[in-house]
């Protein structure tokens, strides 16, 4: 019997080296989905909509390019510098239904995608024509508003160029990182395309006839022309697709896509947007 229980004691002591050494490995296949756990547990935070992430921020960020009369442009306001233009309008009510408020970032045209992508602002009101390209990387709300496209000449040169031929082999501007660049690419192939960040710098290079010709959206060439008398709207024609304006967002963004479309319609409804153009159109004086 004792020989039996220490037998059966052995076995029980080799039973449980085994047990243990299997426990090994079950304790960290156990231990991995806690990690899991664990990771889940903060996504939810995360996980907020980028319009539940604005809400409780308590502010919505607007990256915009304002050297884009009427759209937004720089005006000493009682002497401060101010920020103002029918985009800044729709912002500040886009922000007001969110009620949250309104920052304001302004940086180069080119630059205002990237900016949005790494969530450095929120959304953009600079103008901004939603292309297939661009519909690829980001969410565009419905179009507000839509302009043609111009180009502009010196005065002296208005008889000169009066069709797209008459620019072959001549340099012709546009704004970098603007549809205008590829419209020039596209449709005006035998000309040389400068493109430079600033649509100001882009009206001096024309008014110190650095380039012959210059393409930019009407209402925004009428704003520069009307304090240049020396630039005139030439009579070139250009096709006019892809020239609407759209607020963008980050790509997945649909709560806020809706929430902006929501806000728009309103201004629609009630011809606002026409009157803050018009408003904007006012307060233009560009050198
Ligand atoms: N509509 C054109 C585009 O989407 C030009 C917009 C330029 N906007 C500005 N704020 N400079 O590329």
């Amino acid at each position: 019997m004792t020989k039996n229980k220490a037998i059966i004691f052995m076995l029980l002591c080799f039973t449980l080296i085994v047990s243990a050494c299997g426990t090994k490995p079950a304790a960290t296949t156990a231990d991995k989905p806690a990690t899991g756990g664990d990771a889940a547990a903060t996504t939810p935070a995360s996980k907020d909509s980028k319009l539940e992430q604005i809400k409780k921020a308590g502010k919505i960020v607007l990256g915009t390019s304002a050297d884009y009369p009427p759209y937004e442009f720089h005006k000493e306001i009682n002497k401060k510098d101010e920020i103002i233009g029918f985009d800044i309008e729709i912002a500040k009510e886009i922000a007001k239904d969110l009620g949250v408020t309104l920052e304001i970032k302004d940086m180069k045209y080119e630059g205002l995608l990237a900016a949005l992508d790494s969530g450095n602002i929120d959304f953009i009101l600079a103008g901004m024509t939603p292309t297939e390209e661009r519909k690829k990387n980001v969410d565009f709300s419905k179009i507000y508003y839509t302009a043609i496209q111009r180009v502009a000449v010196r005065a002296e040169d208005k008889d000169k160029y009066k069709s797209i031929d008459d620019l072959k082999g001549k340099k012709v501007a546009g704004q970098k990182g603007a549809t205008q660049e590829k419209i020039i690419k596209e449709q005006m192939p035998d000309s040389e395309l400068k493109a430079l960040g600033k649509i100001s710098d882009l009206m001096l290079e024309l008014k110190n006839k650095k380039v012959e010709a210059l393409v930019v959206e009407q209402p925004v060439a009428e704003a520069y022309l009307s304090k240049n008398k020396d630039l005139v709207l030439a009579d070139i024609k250009l096709s006019t697709e892809d020239s609407g304006s759209a607020i963008a967002v980050k790509k997945g963004s649909s709560d806020l896509v809706e929430a902006m479309n929501k806000t728009l319609d309103r201004l629609m409804g009630a011809k606002s947007i026409d009157k803050m153009v018009a408003e904007a159109n006012e307060q233009v004086d560009t050198q």
